[in-house]
């Protein structure tokens, strides 16, 4: 049964979670985190900031759950992008030893077994930070995906596209496909982070804490896992 902790704000979440990734920081100054896009977990990212004052990040590893495919890497809503910009930059994070998958379509045919093989390489993550969609995805793990999915590209469904086009010109601008780590690939990280906040988050997360472990609610995953903690605010524990 994951551990729930229910909070006032995002900030209490952001705090409590960034104090976790300082202290497994200190024990392990090469962890390696999984970060997620989506608002929810700027929280984390902003809080982490003045906590890592004094902290030697030269060696944190890093793996982005997910890209968009067909976006020019450039693109400022590219999660890679997204994460240089709220995360490697602003944390001193080494560029280098952060990584999203490749959605360039030079990259596509081979990125989800290469990205795949760089987890393992990096001996698999430790902390996987996790938001979650309207309709329970985790990732862009859309229902219906596979417990036992790896990394590979998936169509975003008219939900999720609707949902992710407010961060573009209009939702024709929003990608069909994307590259996601699969449930698979989620379940083997270490320790999972869920967070969520809002009403609109609340039916989300009650089917992912306590929900039929169903593929129909990819986030009902996590209760396959023995270490997961989530970290939700009144309004999206509501139906818990
Ligand atoms: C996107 C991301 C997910 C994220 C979800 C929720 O689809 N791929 O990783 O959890 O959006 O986004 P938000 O946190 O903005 O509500």
């Amino acid at each position: 049964m994951a551990e729930v902790i229910i909070v006032t704000d995002p900030e209490s979440a952001g705090a409590l979670v960034a104090d976790e990734i300082v202290s497994l920081l200190r024990r392990r100054p090469d962890a390696v985190l999984g970060l997620a896009t989506g608002s929810t977990p700027l929280p984390v990212y902003r809080a982490l900031q003045p906590r890592l004052a004094g902290v030697d990040v030269s060696r944190v590893r890093g793996f982005a759950l997910d890209e968009y495919v067909g976006i020019d890497p450039a693109h400022p809503e590219s999660y890679r992008s997204v994460i240089s910009r709220e995360v490697v930059e602003p944390l001193g994070l080494d560029p280098a030893f952060i990584r999203t998958p490749d959605g360039s379509d030079d990259g596509i045919e081979h990125a989800g077994e290469d990205y795949e093989a760089a987890i393992a390489a990096a001996g698999g993550i430790d902390l996987q930070i996790l938001g979650i969609g309207t309709d329970g995805h985790i990732g862009f793990n859309e229902p219906g995906s596979s417990f036992a999915s790896r990394t590979r590209v998936k169509t975003l469904t008219e939900q999720t596209r609707a949902d992710n086009a407010r961060f573009f010109d209009s939702i024709d601008d929003v990608p069909m496909h994307c590259i996601t780590q699969g449930l698979g690939t989620i379940l083997s990280a270490r320790h999972l982070v869920l967070l969520a906040f809002g009403a609109e988050k609340a039916a989300a997360v009650a089917g992912a804490v306590e929900g039929p472990v169903s593929a129909s609610l990819p986030g009902s995953a996590i209760q396959l896992h023995p270490h997961v903690t989530v970290v939700v605010d009144e309004a999206a524990a509501s139906a818990l």
